[in-house]
């Protein structure tokens, strides 16, 4: 290990006033529900079924058909996929983006099976707090997946959390909704679920840092003056993990890892301070918790994200998982290094809009989603990145507030919008 200190947030970025407001160190649900004490198949909602944490999930349902009950599947284009998820597990609920979506989607599926399909936001919310749900995995994309979330928690479900996004947007809405209906969240991100599983049985009065590990993406101990010619292909092709573009994408420029630390801040109750990063380009060890005794608790395993999502989905129990067991002796030798902050400015960034209070993670991640969107078709270059989303935080009007669902939206179109239009005059005026 090169370094035994990992990364800390620069100075500047620490959240004194931030941190000093926030509870002490308390996870952010109960983690106790009657919906966890299992009289029969788990029934259980997937949104984002279409996608590569979705794909993964039901592949660890398959192998254990037994002990759930699939009662809801949403994509949201891929109406192709859906339908054939459809056609295997039978929900009584479909969900997709739109109408036309839904007329594709009912042509597909199989003569006699006639679920009940609903489309976009209104429709994603009726699917998440339906009676018929006992857990829900949100594993949607982006802010898209922050209302539907938000109301599962608020009908007190169970939350196989992947879609971090929400916790960056309404870290601290959450709390409040999970404390008042009973729900319980569960972190589906590798990380999460490592610290998670490194704190079973244990104290967050304890811990003197969670560190999180990254695998440094496909950039790793690149400078600038290489990144500032990167490909779309180039950034596509992550070292480690098959994931959806958006997060493969984010994992280049290291915006994942800042988007979760401020999950970690979340999910854990913990500043800023007591959050760490070291790059580990293996991808074995999932993430540690440092106790004040000096013990490091770590999480190792495979890099296949059915390990956590099996996790969650039969929390609290194990679930055996048909894979090849984790070789220590063929991984061979795990490295830790520092991130290079000055190279990939989103890690900073995230840390900086952290900082600066509720409404900051909200320009952030609505920066980052349009900068990411316009590098994915070609129309920036991957350092144009960092610089939207810089200016944004600079530049955006945050007076009106994040303080519940409907500001949190405003402020995200608003920044939408805007680095749009920022885009879009660059393209107008470029030779
Ligand atoms: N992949 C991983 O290994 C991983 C690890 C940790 C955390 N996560 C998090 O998990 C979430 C999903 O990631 P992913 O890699 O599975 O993404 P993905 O493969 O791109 O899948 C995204 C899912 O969201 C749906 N979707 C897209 N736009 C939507 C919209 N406007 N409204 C509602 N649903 C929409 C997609 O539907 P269609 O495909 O039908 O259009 C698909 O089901 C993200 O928040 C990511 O950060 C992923």
């Amino acid at each position: 290990m090169s370094s035994s200190s990992p990364a800390t947030p620069p100075a500047d970025a620490r959240p004194d006033a931030a941190s000093a407001a926030r509870p002490a160190a308390a996870y952010i649900s109960p983690l106790h529900s009657p919906l966890l004490d299992d009289r029969g198949p788990r029934p259980l909602l997937l949104l984002g079924s279409t996608g590569s944490i979705g794909v993964s999930a039901l592949k660890v349902v398959a192998e254990h058909p037994e002990r759930f009950r699939v009662v809801g599947l949403a994509g949201a284009r891929n109406m192709e996929r859906l339908a054939a998820q459809a056609a295997v597990w039978r929900p009584r609920l479909l969900g997709a983006l739109d109408g036309a979506a839904a007329d594709r989607l009912r042509a597909l599926l199989p003569t006699g099976y006639r679920p009940e399909i609903v489309t976009g936001q209104d429709g994603y919310v009726a699917m998440a707090t339906h009676p018929d749900a006992a857990m829900v995995l949100a594993a949607q994309v982006g802010a898209a997946g922050l209302a539907p979330t938000l109301a599962a928690a608020e009908t007190g479900k169970v939350v196989a959390l992947a879609n971090k996004e929400s916790l960056v947007l309404a870290g601290d809405l959450f709390r409040t909704v999970c404390r008042r209906s009973g729900a319980v969240v569960l972190p589906v991100d590798s990380e999460h679920n490592a610290v998670f599983q490194a704190l079973a049985g244990h104290d967050l009065a304890d811990v003197e840092r969670i560190v999180l590990t990254a695998s440094g993406g496909p950039f790793r101990g690149r400078d600038l003056g290489f990144l500032g010619s990167v490909t779309r292909e180039q950034a596509l092709n992550h070292p480690n993990w098959s994931m959806g573009a958006k997060i493969t994408i984010d994992s280049a420029t290291l915006m994942n890892k800042g988007l979760e630390v401020i999950e970690a801040c979340h999910l854990y109750g913990v500043g800023l301070e007591r959050i760490g990063v070291v790059v580990h380009p293996q991808s074995i060890v999932h993430s540690l918790v440092h106790y004040r005794d000096g013990s490091f608790l770590a999480h190792l395993g495979a890099p296949d994200m059915r390990i956590p999502i099996a996790y969650c989905l039969s929390f609290p129990h194990r679930l055996p998982l048909s894979m090849q067991p984790l070789d220590l002796v063929r991984a061979g030798t795990l490295t830790f290094e520092e991130p290079d902050l000055s190279s990939f400015a989103c890690l900073q960034l995230a840390m900086r809009a952290l900082a600066g209070g509720p409404e900051l993670p909200v320009v952030l991640n609505a920066a980052n989603e349009a900068a990411v969107a316009a590098f994915l078709a070609d129309r920036i270059r991957f350092l144009d990145i960092p610089a939207l989303i810089g200016r944004a935080l600079d530049e955006m009007d945050v007076s009106s507030g994040a303080a519940d669902l409907a500001a949190i939206q405003a402020l995200d179109a608003a920044t939408r919008r805007t680095v749009g239009e920022w885009i879009a005059r660059a393209e107008r005026t470029a030779p």
